[in-house]
């Protein structure tokens, strides 16, 4: 259709739209009560404690027979049982319509609106929406909502949070209006510099549609009138010259604005963005975006963000997203459940393509009372809600209906895939649909993995080749890799490549004969993973020897709380060790080496370990003259390593070794304090840069970088942003313990404790340690290997936060003043 010219607006939408944030009662028992904010997770205060969430059981994904007692599976915190929140709210009389939208809430959620019952949802990940209507005052008086949530026991593999965690908006408009879920905006083909969209809108009422797509600067570039037909819906096509295209590289976005009208006047009217690109998987091209193959370099990740537990929250993610951005990662899969407005609104924005998936398990359980409980009778209405309300993210690019079913054997199992393929099909035709299998011979043999759009595995590199051989489809996909295990900063010797390492006795201080005894930790050499999993150099083998291969989502890109793997059995431990960023959002050594494959833009050059292993015989736990192997992670080939000025070697990587062939490990070295350095060299052996890691003397101060939403894109980054007075916004604020040189003090164990004043508040603290049960809440850490985070947030007022870092024991204070605007 020609693009027609946007009608002129004379009356605004009398639609209102407002978060329900603040004001808010919270109550375990209905006794008493708390004012909260949401999003609120009422559980990540603690305290851990392994009682409030000990389980016997065997955990059948990891290949276990025999039930044994598990501890910190979903991350040892006070979860479990009731919660009710309660707040009034206004519908002024002008507005005949009103409706609560829940992003999410955990769980089984019943709403309550003066005392009736209005609402209830099953699963604590999806988004719902209540037509509260019925139930208020037609005066404009205060309507009393109350929420009523319950978490069983066992119904999680993981820490999933409790309480309204996501944000809760109540949309008011008048009897005729338009239905949010029925605008549905896609592209239909991108050709030469013309694209073809479709928009389809659909009202309750009568009338006409207006449609207009605004460009960055405001400018409508094409708009569409069409009557509503007999079910309230107006379909058009629009074309559209020049499309600036969405990509993870340049997410170019539009607004696309529905307007309802009825004699020529607005009734309603919503703004959306959305994003032109194209998508399909073919045997020819593998996955292609705007008609370019590419592979997925993606990672996994669950909802919770560490210490802020499962309440979202928009900086957060942003840094998220943002830190995986730089380690060229171009993906996410929001494992194994649905994800939020506003993560999926941070990846359209920032540009990271998204596969949203739903379910951890369908009819057979995987835990006593998880999702299998509902399935039968939920899951149509699940599907239905994650794709009507993600469906215009361009980020989201795949849907994906299961994780690791049990049911991948069964030839029923291949009717739920039917079924629930094609709901997805049927109100997205845009999207391939995908789930992560983990049994592929008996999916194959059940047809369960034929009969997959795209066809995702779980691991089992070695079945990646009968499973291509065998399906007609011609590619497939990585849909979860890896599962490397490793501890910030925490290095066992000698280095052992091995599928099955624990260490499982308390040495706190490091003692040769005892190394392989007992901290709970993993090692930071990036050597050791699980016995179905592996390393991240056998995946790239894959990834880049394989064409057939479209890319892979690696578990995962941080970690969680909850499924302390290989430490499922060992207390304290209480969150994961698989991410590629610790628990605190600070990457461990394994981010360089994903970002010195990944990322093309900018060159890696990372040595580890850290070089401070002791400057005299006489200290106890000192590395003097012992191996001590050198990897360093960076996309040059060749690599000199120099121990105080003497070469260790001058080597290139091989394609045929295991570890060497995206590594540069010089296994021999022995350890001398003073100096490490590494000078890497080009294809043309030209030296193209340098590292260098000193011994750390003394310690003598406390270092802290901030990061902010508004830093650049580095991790790490010490630009001094202001934060905005919204009440939400974060700062992290990473405190490092150096000498006087600035050389980090990598054993580093201080207890710190965190005074905020001025123009915001103490939020939370984490230092990436799984087996700290040190709360996240409270102003008081230890450092883990060096560091920590502590989190602040802005006030609503202007103004100069203040943190203040003691260290009482060296007696050392750090200040920083964060600007609040
Ligand atoms: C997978 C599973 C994930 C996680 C992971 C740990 O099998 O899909 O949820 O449990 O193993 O390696």
């Amino acid at each position: 259709m020609a693009c027609l010219t946007a009608t002129a607006q004379t009356n605004r939408s009398p639609r209102m739209t407002e978060e329900l944030t603040d004001d808010w009662l919270f109550s375990r028992d209905m006794t008493s009560w708390q004012t909260v904010s949401i999003p609120h997770d009422w559980a990540i205060s603690g305290p851990f404690d392994k009682k409030w969430d000990l389980q016997v059981v065997a955990i059948e994904q990891n290949g276990e027979k025999e039930p044994t007692e598990k501890s910190g599976r979903s991350g040892s915190l006070p979860w479990i049982g009731k919660g009710h929140y309660r707040r009034t709210f206004r519908v002024p009389s002008q507005y005949a319509h009103a409706e609560l939208v829940f992003d999410g809430a955990m769980s089984e959620p019943t709403v309550y609106v003066n005392g009736k019952k209005a609402g209830y949802w099953a699963y604590g990940y999806n988004t719902f929406r209540v037509d509260v209507t019925p139930y208020i005052n037609k005066d404009g008086s205060d309507n009393l909502l109350q929420v009523d949530l319950q978490n069983l026991e066992e119904s999680s593999r993981w820490y999933p949070g409790a309480g309204i965690y996501r944000p809760v908006t109540l949309e008011l408009t008048g009897e005729s209006r338009l239905d949010r879920w029925g605008t549905y905006f896609r592209t239909l083909s991108i050709s030469g510099n013309k694209a073809d969209v479709e928009v389809t809108a659909k009202a309750i009422g009568t009338g006409a549609i207006e449609v207009s797509l605004l460009n960055d600067k405001g400018h409508v570039v094409a708009a569409a009138h069409n009557d509503l037909d007999n079910d309230g819906q107006a379909c058009t096509t629009m074309e559209i010259d020049n499309p600036q295209l969405w990509s993870p590289e340049q997410p170019n976005l539009y607004r696309l604005r529905i307007q309802l009208m009825e004699n020529g006047k607005t009734i309603d009217e919503i703004e959306e963005k959305v994003g032109i690109r194209t998508i399909s998987v073919s045997r020819e091209g593998g996955f292609q975006l705007n008609g370019v193959t590419r592979k997925f370099k993606g990672v996994c990740l669950h909802h919770d963000l560490g210490p802020l537990g499962a309440a979202i929250n928009k900086t957060a993610l942003i840094r998220q997203i943002k830190t995986m951005k730089e380690m060229g990662c171009d993906a996410i899969r929001t494992s194994h459940n649905m994800p939020s407005q506003m993560q999926m609104q941070i990846c359209d924005s920032l540009g990271m393509m998204v596969m949203a998936e739903s379910f951890d398990m369908w009819i057979y359980p995987k835990c006593k009372n998880g999702y299998a409980r509902f399935f039968k009778e939920w899951s149509d209405r699940d599907i239905e809600n994650l794709v009507l309300a993600n469906r215009n993210h361009p980020a989201i690019v795949m849907w994906s209906i299961g994780n690791e079913i049990p049911e991948q054997g069964d030839k029923k199992g291949v009717d739920i895939i039917n079924r629930l393929q094609g709901l997805c099909h049927k109100l997205d035709p845009s999207r391939p649909v995908t789930q992560g299998m983990d049994r592929i011979d008996n999916a194959l043999q059940s047809g369960f993995a034929q009969a997959m759009e795209v066809p995702g595995m779980n691991y089992r590199l070695h079945k990646y080749q009968k499973a291509y051989e065998t399906l007609k489809h011609g590619f497939l996909l990585g849909s979860e890799t890896t599962s490397t295990v490793s501890s910030r900063g925490v290095y066992k010797f000698p280095v052992e490549t091995t599928d099955n390492s624990r260490y499982s006795s308390w040495s706190p201080n490091y003692d040769p004969k005892a190394v392989r005894g007992a901290d709970g930790q993993c090692s930071g050499y990036d050597v050791e993973y699980c016995s179905w999993s592996n390393l991240p150099d056998d995946d790239w083998r894959y990834q880049d020897d394989m064409s057939w291969v479209i890319g892979e989502f690696v578990w995962t890109g941080y970690d969680y709380l909850g499924e302390p793997t290989p430490y499922d059995e060992y207390w304290p431990s209480r969150s994961s060790y698989f991410g590629i960023c610790d628990l605190a959002g600070l990457p461990k050594d394994r981010y360089y080496l994903y970002r010195s494959h990944w990322n093309k833009q900018q060159h890696t050059i990372h040595l580890l370990p850290h070089w401070s292993w002791g400057t005299s015989k006489k200290q106890k736990g000192n590395r003097i003259g012992q191996v001590t192997p050198v990897y360093c992670y960076t996309d040059y080939p060749e690599g000199e390593l120099f121990v105080n000025g003497k070469s260790q070697g001058r080597i290139k990587k091989l394609k045929d070794s295991r570890l060497d062939r995206y590594r540069l490990r010089w296994n021999n070295v022995k350890y001398e304090p003073g100096e490490l350095k590494v000078i890497v060299y080009d294809e043309m052996g030209k030296n193209c840069g340098e590292q260098v890691m000193k011994t750390a003397g003394k310690p003598a101060r406390l270092q802290l970088d901030v990061w902010t939403q508004h830093s650049n894109l580095s991790p790490l980054s010490s630009l001094l942003s202001p934060l905005n007075a919204d009440g939400n916004d974060l700062a992290f604020v990473t405190v490092s313990l150096v000498d006087k040189d600035g050389t980090f003090v990598p054993d580093a164990q201080d207890q710190l404790t965190f005074e905020v004043s001025g123009a915001g508040t103490f939020r939370a603290v984490c230092n990436g340690d799984a087996t700290s049960l040190e709360p996240f809440t409270q102003p008081t850490m230890k450092l883990f290997s060096g560091q920590l985070v502590v989190v602040v947030q802005a006030a609503r007022q202007k103004g100069d936060l203040v943190l203040k870092v003691n260290d009482a024991e060296r007696k050392l204070t750090e200040t920083i003043i964060i600007p609040v605007k």
